[in-house]
């Protein structure tokens, strides 16, 4: 076995960039370069913008495999990580930490997102949602979907988890959207970064004086306790404050965006009153849409064979999961969006020890909103063509800036 292994860095002088492409007029389809590599073999090299050339690893199982992999790291400060953008020494909490330090950031948060704690919220966050849809339905019969529904549910939702002031939600969504983005300049994004870690310490100072029954008081009990630093704590709220907003907020618009360009999968929704088929539908969007589009990142820190090659200790290795979520070998007709089929084994969520801590809330809030919108609004339809649109190609989590509506 060990003869037919090839090491790294066999294909990368003509490595192609990531990330790809999309192409022209398919918002919802992964590159078509990124989908040859997947035909081309399970792992493949890739050049980044700073010249260096990690791994893909480009089939589904082998995805899952390797993001459950103790032997890779998600420290973005150790050599050899596939970095999507310049670093200008900002952290990022424990989602770019590795066990055992990881998990014990991670399970200090975890109470408020577990499934039983998430439900009963279901009836505030339908009470959200009727809300907003009011508003829409008492003013003009048009409105950018982005700004009058997609941001504001979850952004509303997590600063109550949390203990925000929603009152402060320009500040913390232009800066959040400032940090997630490739083209920003590296001191804008250290900037943004710096204004949000600002904001939060000043908020944990708060809740440190006067503790409510939210998250970052909890955070504030710990820092009180020296389990956790105040620059930590402040930390985390910024990694909890923009994975709780930015991502659903994505998959709201996108996910009407698809669901208006293929009217019959709209149509099964908009009838069916069956909360397992909205819930089936809410994973099947998951998937096919698979928004944190710009990879997994992580760096090997042993010897790793995959497929007849060696990850050598040292090298990056990219998991594009909008790949692994369109693999042929696991789901048939990976390309259609078919709302009727089972695809709860996607991993738009991640995979392994870092996999998604918010995902019972996100999955509670999408089936409310795809549950409701369409519902209450049934004549909701595009209000530009599709070639209109702009699309999130250079953030962290894929979507669309805008999206006019009418009805
Ligand atoms: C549809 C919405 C969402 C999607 C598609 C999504 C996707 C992901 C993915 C792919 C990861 C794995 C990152 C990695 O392996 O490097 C992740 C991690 C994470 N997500 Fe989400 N997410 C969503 C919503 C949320 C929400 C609502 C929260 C709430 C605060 C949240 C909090 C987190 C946190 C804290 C992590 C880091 C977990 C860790 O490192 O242990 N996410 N998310």
């Amino acid at each position: 076995m060990t003869s037919t292994v090839r090491t790294g860095g066999a294909h990368a002088p003509s490595a192609p960039e990531f990330p790809m492409p999309r192409a022209e007029g398919c918002p919802f389809d992964p590159p078509p370069a990124l989908k040859k590599e997947q035909e081309q073999g399970p792992l493949r090299k890739v050049r980044l913008w700073d010249g260096t050339t990690p791994w893909l690893v480009t089939r589904y199982a082998d995805q899952r495999a390797l993001l459950a992999d103790p032997r890779t790291s998600a420290d973005i400060t150790r050599p050899g990580y596939p970095s999507s953008a310049p670093v200008r020494g900002s952290s990022f909490s424990f989602i770019l930490m590795d066990d055992p330090e990881h998990a014990r950031q991670r399970r200090m948060v975890t109470a408020p997102f577990t499934i039983k704690r998430v439900e009963a919220m279901r009836p505030a966050v339908q009470k959200i949602v009727d809300g907003l849809i009011d508003d829409m339905l008492a003013g003009p019969p048009r409105a950018d979907l982005v700004q009058a529904f997609a941001l504001p549910v979850p952004s509303l939702v997590i600063c109550e988890l949390l203990g925000v002031p929603y009152a402060d939600h320009d500040f913390f969504q232009e800066n959040s959207k400032i940090l997630i983005s490739r083209s920003a300049a590296p001191e804008e994004r250290a900037a943004a970064h710096a204004k949000l870690i600002g904001y939060l310490d000043e908020l944990m100072g708060h809740k440190i004086a006067r503790p409510a029954d939210d998250l970052l008081s909890g955070l504030g009990t710990r820092v009180e306790a020296g389990e956790l630093s105040r620059r930590e704590a402040a930390e985390m709220g910024v990694l909890l404050l923009i994975a709780g907003h930015e991502t659903t907020a994505n998959m709201i618009a996108l996910g009407t965006l698809a669901l208006l360009e293929h009217p019959d999968q709209l149509a099964l929704l908009r009838d069916s009153d069956d909360p397992k088929a909205v819930a089936g539908a809410v994973e099947e969007l998951l998937r096919y849409l698979n928004i944190t589009h710009g990879g997994r990142r992580r760096v090997a820190v042993e010897d790793i064979e995959i497929g007849g090659e060696v990850i050598r200790a040292g090298e990056g290795i990219i998991v594009p999961n909008d790949i692994g979520n369109r693999d042929p070998e696991v789901f048939a007709d990976p390309d259609r969006l078919d709302l009727g089929r089972d695809a709860r084994r996607h991993v738009a969520f991640g995979f392994g020890v870092h996999q998604c801590l918010g995902q019972p809330l996100a999955r509670m809030e999408l089936q409310v909103v795809y549950g409701t919108l369409y519902r209450r609004i049934p004549t909701l339809r595009l209000d530009a063509g599709l070639e209109d649109l702009s699309f999130k190609h250079d953030g962290a989590v894929y979507g669309v800036y805008e999206l006019p509506v009418a009805w």
